[in-house]
């Protein structure tokens, strides 16, 4: 076969292998298939026995009702075009566990062969966590109404972020929780449920005063990782693991999973995702607040990292991923600054250099020549944020000591070509000093290569300051439409 003929063959291998691929792109903001922004946090996916199909459960969050909000659901035949159903658990004024006033956090949802119907757990608590229960509702259909059935002390102990696992092998469900903040908690507990999965029957393990919470497991062929975040309330850190051959134990030494002090890609940990695919297994690791990532393995060494991409291509047929090539523009060579932002030298920059003192409407960074597709492009915005002056994973620390009050992001406004009538605002987590991360937004870029992208800051609540920038990155447009087929 003469090379090209072979290239050419090995290319549309590629692209018939990726045909039903879709793009995953952590920490975007994601839209169902009515371009309605989902709103499912901390919660899970399920797979449906019956069909295969991924249901998506989590905290139904809107502006002005951030808790208490009930439990939405979306399904998916890709894990990236999602319908929405509603609130599978919607909140009941008055009630005593699901009103709106009350905490409905981190949902679960399983399936329980006994009864043939679908069980949601979760962290049931009143406004000041002063209950610490595991929330249980049931429903003939997975989609829901769920009804509520009861809110419990597990064993009779404290329950915090609520977690659960499924091992794949036996069918067997575990409840996951950390018993709480008071100094006789502190303790994370596998406990396993009954047959029916009504309710909890034994502690397995307990991970002993390591005063973690958010505990997920990841079941392999020969292992078992326990995933658990650090108590910083709201704020991302850095995530460890522990290993097993049993749910028992012995379990490892906890472990860091991703690179230090990114604080796991501004994530917490929540719920893992196994993908039985075709042609290999893939795990994801499902963060707060909607990033999900590829988890890579390594039985050998007994260890697991998370794979960070802006922007990959699952097929959650095969189970095969891929990260998709951007086209880079640093700020030290591409980028203009106004007012008062200038450019600083800084050796954690990717070009030696980043642009700082952004703020409000006239100290801004202008991105220019910008390739564009004239269609809808990912483009993921590469910042420091050290507004956390250097806080770590210690619980109740307090990490403004110049006065001032801790807080969680700062907020940038992106301007696309001058169009001041469309400022689209790009949330900046705090990062450690001289850690640089990033964040998506779809822009529309025009077709051409003079696209021109400018950022200043946006009120945060405290200040209108925006985050340091090193580079934007451009992705191409994903090929297949999202919207309703
Ligand atoms: C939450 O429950 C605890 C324990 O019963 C109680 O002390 C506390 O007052 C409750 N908080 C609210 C807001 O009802
Ligand atoms: C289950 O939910 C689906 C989707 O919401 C709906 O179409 C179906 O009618 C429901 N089935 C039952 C038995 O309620
Ligand atoms: C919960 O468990 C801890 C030990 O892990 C124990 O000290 C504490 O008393 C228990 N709390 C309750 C309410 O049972
Ligand atoms: C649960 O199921 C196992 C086997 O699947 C069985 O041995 C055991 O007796 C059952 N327990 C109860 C309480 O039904
Ligand atoms: C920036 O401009 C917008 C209108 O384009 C205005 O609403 C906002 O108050 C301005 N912000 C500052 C800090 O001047
Ligand atoms: C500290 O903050 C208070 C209240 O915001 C303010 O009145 C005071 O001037 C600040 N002090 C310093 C040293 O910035
Ligand atoms: C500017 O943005 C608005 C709002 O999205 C849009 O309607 C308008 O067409 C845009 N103008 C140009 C020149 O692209």
């Amino acid at each position: 076969m003469a090379l090209s003929s072979l290239l050419f063959t090995i290319a549309s291998l590629l692209l018939a292998g990726l045909s039903t691929a879709k793009y995953i792109v952590p920490g975007g903001r994601w839209h169902d298939i009515d371009g309605k922004l989902i709103s499912a946090h901390a919660g899970c996916v399920t797979v449906e026995e019956a069909t295969g199909k991924f249901w998506l459960f989590g905290e139904y969050k809107i502006e002005g009702q951030t808790e208490g909000g009930g439990v939405s659901v979306y399904s998916s035949d890709d894990l990236a075009t999602w319908e929405s159903h509603g609130l599978a658990l919607a909140p009941v004024k008055g009630h005593a566990y699901i009103a709106p006033s009350n905490i409905i956090q981190r949902p679960k949802v399983v399936y329980s062969k006994a009864g043939d119907e679908y069980h949601m757990f979760w962290h049931a608590d009143n406004s000041t966590y002063g209950l610490l229960l595991q929330g249980f509702a049931r429903s003939p259909n997975i989609s829901g109404p769920y009804t509520f059935v009861s809110a419990t002390a597990p064993m009779g102990n404290w329950s915090q972020d609520f977690g659960m696992f499924t091992d794949y092998k036996d069918g067997r469900s575990y409840s996951l929780y950390s018993n709480g903040d008071r100094k006789e908690g502190r303790d994370v507990y596998i406990a396993s449920y009954n047959n029916d999965t009504t309710g909890l029957d034994k502690v397995i393990h307990r991970f002993d005063k390591y005063d973690l919470e958010a505990p997920g497991i990841i079941q392999t062929e020969k292992s078992y990782f326990a995933l658990m975040s650090h108590k910083t309330g709201y704020r991302p850190n850095n995530v460890v693991a522990f290993r097993a051959d049993s749910l028992a134990g012995p379990w490892s030494q906890p472990f860091m999973v991703a690179p230090l002090n990114t604080r796991t890609f501004s994530s917490q940990s929540g719920f893992n995702l196994r993908i039985k695919g075709s042609k290999r297994t893939t795990w994801l690791f499902f963060g707060k607040v909607d990033i999900w990532l590829p988890v890579d393995i390594d039985e050998q060494r007994k260890s697991l990292s998370l794979v960070w991409n802006d922007v990959y291509d699952l097929n959650a047929k095969t189970g095969e991923w891929a990260a998709v090539e951007g086209k880079s523009y640093s700020a030290a060579t591409s980028a203009k600054t106004n007012g008062a932002a200038f450019k600083q030298e800084a050796s954690f920059a990717s070009h030696g250099t980043i642009a700082t003192g952004i703020y409000g409407n006239d100290s801004t960074v202008t991105f220019e020549g910008i390739e564009g597709t004239g269609q809808p492009q990912w483009v993921s915005f590469y910042y420091q944020n050290t507004d956390d002056m250097g806080y770590g994973d210690q619980p109740g620390g307090s990490p403004d000591r110049i006065n001032g009050t801790w807080q969680l992001r700062r907020i940038a406004s992106v301007v696309v070509n001058g169009n001041t009538s469309k400022v689209e605002s790009l949330f900046q987590r705090d990062t450690h000093k001289g850690i640089i991360l990033s964040t998506p937004l779809l822009l529309p870029l025009d077709k051409g290569r003079n696209n021109r992208i400018t950022v200043g800051g946006l009120f945060n609540g405290f200040d209108y300051k925006g985050a340091d920038l090193d580079r934007i990155v451009v992705y191409p447009p994903e090929k297949a439409s999202r919207r309703a087929r």
